[in-house]
């Protein structure tokens, strides 16, 4: 593709000098031919304001959550300053956030925000959901591995704990999905059977909380009825008073708009919850937690608290946005790709022979298709659709036809559903291509939802996330479930609403 020479361009030298140099180097489409030197792009002042002192932020909040959403925010400021970088307001703001900064700069395209992975020249401390911070009551009065920054000697300690955690929990991860997600299909079957539709938001939040709490903690909650059948809904509510104030939610706007997002929830109306997921961790999750104090040193509350939000936050709350979004992108299609993604599955399943007939990490990696409908996915739905990071020292931020003067303690904000749709990279980026991974790797560079790219590997020196690949390797196993068990899974986002079993 044409438009790749010149993002070569622009991205090779800012990428020479990030921390995740793998990230980029072996693709072809991020190679500066040897020899041919960078073209000079002019430098431009930052368009865009600040606006007038609370009119600005408030006038700026209400266009976000309400006249225009976050989407066309965004969007149409582009537009408006012919500019992929641009300074602006985000949510939250007065009148009941007056220590909240909300100015930030707007990073769009593929080039600028690819800044947000190179931690020599930002940082990362208590930016996971832009200047706001939830109150840290929410974790224990601790500030868990998302608010660190990799020059914090705790970053190291607890993202070698989480790699860790992934490492040991990949011996149960299989089997432990794969028994909950019978037990999720089982009941979503026996209520498309019963009526015409069956919502399956709640089968799916019990299967990963259980799934999820056996391989990350390894904590059994059978063990405790009251979280095997509420553990699901007590992170919920913890989530979403932590996370109210910036969560976009188009429903019942203005009233939403007014009332969830005009200030921040107190600790107190989910500590309930909150005790109740402490104690189950603490005890059945011992072996992890006695992991993280003698092999990583935390203390025992640091490790307790960290778990519930891996757990909770990361894993628990990751899936349950992502999820959805995948079977709608398999379960409304009516192009033919289950046909494709069901003989995949079956014939990779079947090539394996003796117990790799079994689904596992291996045989889903040899799925080419199934992997591709899952970044393509990810690419047009992130589930965590804003990055944040603070200018470490003054530095020149590179956009495709840009450079920017970025001045050290300013706040960047990058909006990854747009900047996954970068023209100057992927062709027609609005269109859902199943098939636009096959074959072609090098797009993987550009494929951000973890904060890094697909190709980088986190590590204790970055901040990409660090179950980035169990992620996708946990979607495509989803996918191929699926179709193990299906001929044909009809329904939407939020429904099923058919399904044809496939023949014994
Ligand atoms: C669909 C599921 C998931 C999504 C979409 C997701 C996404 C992300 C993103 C975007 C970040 C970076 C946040 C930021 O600093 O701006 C992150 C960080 C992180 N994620 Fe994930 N994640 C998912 C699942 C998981 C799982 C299963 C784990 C389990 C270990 C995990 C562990 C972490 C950790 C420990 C960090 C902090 C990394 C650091 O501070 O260096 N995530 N995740």
């Amino acid at each position: 593709m044409a438009t790749t020479i010149s993002m070569s361009m622009v991205l090779t030298t800012r990428v020479m000098s990030a921390s995740q140099p793998s990230a980029f180097s072996s693709s072809s489409i991020s190679q500066q031919p040897a020899g041919v030197p960078a073209p000079s792009l002019p430098l431009r002042a930052i368009p865009g304001s600040y606006g007038w002192p609370v009119l600005g932020p408030i006038s700026d909040r209400l266009n976000y959550f309400w006249f225009q959403g976050p989407e066309s925010f965004f969007k149409k400021r582009i537009d408006k300053y012919k500019s992929t970088v641009f300074r602006t307001n985000v949510p939250p703001s007065f009148p009941f956030f007056v220590n909240v900064n909300p100015n930030v700069v707007a990073l769009l395209d593929v080039a600028s925000f690819s800044h947000l992975f190179d931690m020599d020249i930002v940082e990362k401390k208590n930016v996971l959901v832009g200047d706001f911070m939830p109150s840290i009551k929410f974790t224990g009065d601790t500030r868990v591995c998302a608010y660190l920054d990799t020059s914090e000697p705790s970053h190291a300690k607890i993202k070698g704990f989480a790699l860790d955690i992934l490492k040991r929990s990949s011996r149960v991860w299989v089997d432990e999905m794969a028994k909950n997600l019978d037990t999720m299909w089982d009941t979503i079957e026996a209520a498309v059977a019963k009526g015409s539709s069956a919502s399956y938001f709640l089968p799916l939040q019990k299967f990963l909380f259980r799934f999820l709490c056996k391989s990350i903690v390894g904590a059994d909650p059978s063990t405790s009825p009251q979280i095997f059948d509420s553990g699901h809904i007590n992170l919920d509510k913890w989530l979403a008073f932590m996370v109210l104030p910036v969560t976009y939610i188009s429903a019942l706007q203005p009233l939403t708009g007014i009332f969830a997002h005009s200030w921040a929830y107190p600790f107190a109306l989910v500590r309930g919850d909150y005790t109740k997921l402490y104690k189950f961790v603490e005890k059945e999750g011992k072996e992890a937690v006695e992991r993280g104090e003698a092999e990583f040193g935390l203390s025992r509350e640091e490790a307790i608290h960290n778990l519930i939000f891996i757990l909770g936050f990361n894993a628990f709350g990751g899936f349950t946005i992502f999820l959805p979004t995948l079977v709608n992108a398999v379960a409304s299609d009516t192009t033919g790709l289950q046909e494709r993604l069901r003989k995949e599955v079956r014939e990779k399943l079947q090539s394996g022979g003796g117990s790799e007939q079994r689904l596992s990490f291996e045989s889903v990696k040899q799925m080419e298709l199934v992997k591709s409908v899952v970044y393509e996915t990810l690419r047009l739905n992130p589930p965590v659709p804003l990055q944040y990071a603070r200018a470490r020292k003054d530095f020149q931020l590179k956009s495709h036809d840009s450079l920017f003067q970025i001045k050290k303690g300013e706040l960047l904000c990058g909006y990854q559903k747009l900047v996954m749709r970068d023209p100057k990279v992927f062709d027609e980026p609005e269109k859902f291509d199943p098939n636009r991974f096959m074959n072609r790797p090098e797009l993987l560079n550009y494929l951000y939802w973890s904060n890094g790219p697909q190709t980088g590997s986190p590590s204790e020196s970055n901040k990409q996330c660090a179950a980035k690949d169990y992620v996708a390797l946990t979607a495509c196993l989803f996918v191929a479930y699926m179709f193990q068990r299906y001929d044909s899974v009809t329904g939407n986002s939020s429904s099923i609403t058919a399904l044809q079993k496939a023949a014994a």
